[in-house]
């Protein structure tokens, strides 16, 4: 809401979290979904996002790794969705939710991490609410801008108000405190995942790539689908 005008565009890759798309139109913006399949792990690639931008472009949106499909933006392909949204003078989201419950030996790898200049252009956001299982909570921080920030806040303390101090205090204890049982809760993650991946690809007709973070298996099942005889193109709606 702070940056977005009615009709300005907002780039969302595809597969998304499902509120995305619902947060900008109620922002009056136009999601702009450019779509990365299975076969090309879930990531768009630079020439998509290149061929996504307009002069209407406002905001790109990405998440890493990303909800639903645990896949992660890896330094390359984030300095390459870099390098295709710098020519434009549009400002960036990177939402790092799941940082904390990722398993890839590299470190993981944030917007401006790989792009130090979008720096100026960048709003990171992250929470308390995945990796402290504080949901209810709902407190969630970003650095940015000031002048985007001032925005937000202007809106905040007319919306919602505030984060409630107990749930700050509460942050703080969780950002502060010896962070073991953090990595407790995501090895025990990564163990459910491997269980619950293997038993997808054992079903007739389901794939699934292993996430590298979040707590989300993401799988394919047009295989299944077809072999019942329906459809599995969007539009349409016949079966059998
Ligand atoms: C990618 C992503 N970002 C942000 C959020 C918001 O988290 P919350 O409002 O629970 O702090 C979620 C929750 O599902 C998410 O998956």
């Amino acid at each position: 809401m702070a940056l977005i005008d009615p009709g300005d565009e907002v780039i969302i890759p595809a597969p998304y979290w499902v509120s995305y798309p619902d947060m900008v139109l109620l922002a009056d913006g136009l999601p702009v979904m450019p779509f990365a399949g299975m076969a090309q792990g879930y990531k768009i690639t630079p020439r998509q996002l290149a061929a996504a931008i307009t002069p209407q472009t406002r905001l790109l949106l990405l998440n890493s790794p990303c909800n639903p499909t645990g896949a992660p933006t890896r330094t390359p392909s984030c300095a390459g969705l870099g390098s295709a949204a710098r020519a434009s003078a549009h400002s960036h989201r990177h939402d790092d939710m799941y940082e904390k419950i990722y398993w890839e030996p590299e470190p993981f790898c944030s917007l401006v991490t790989a792009v130090p200049e979008l720096y100026h252009r960048t709003v990171t956001i992250n929470g308390v609410s995945k990796a402290y299982a504080m949901t209810g909570w709902r407190l969630g921080y970003c650095g940015g801008p000031k002048e985007i920030i001032a925005a937000m806040s202007t809106i905040q303390g007319q919306s919602t108000s505030n984060a409630s101090s107990i749930s700050q205090k509460a942050a703080t204890v969780a950002l502060n405190a010896d962070q073991t049982c953090v990595t407790r809760m995501t090895e025990e993650f990564k163990k459910r995942r491997d269980v619950v991946v293997r038993a997808l690809n054992s079903l007739p007709g389901v794939s699934c790539l292993p996430g590298s973070g979040t707590f989300y298996a993401f799988a394919d099942v047009s295989r299944a689908i077809s072999a019942l005889g329906c459809a599995t193109t969007p539009s349409s709606r016949s079966c059998f």
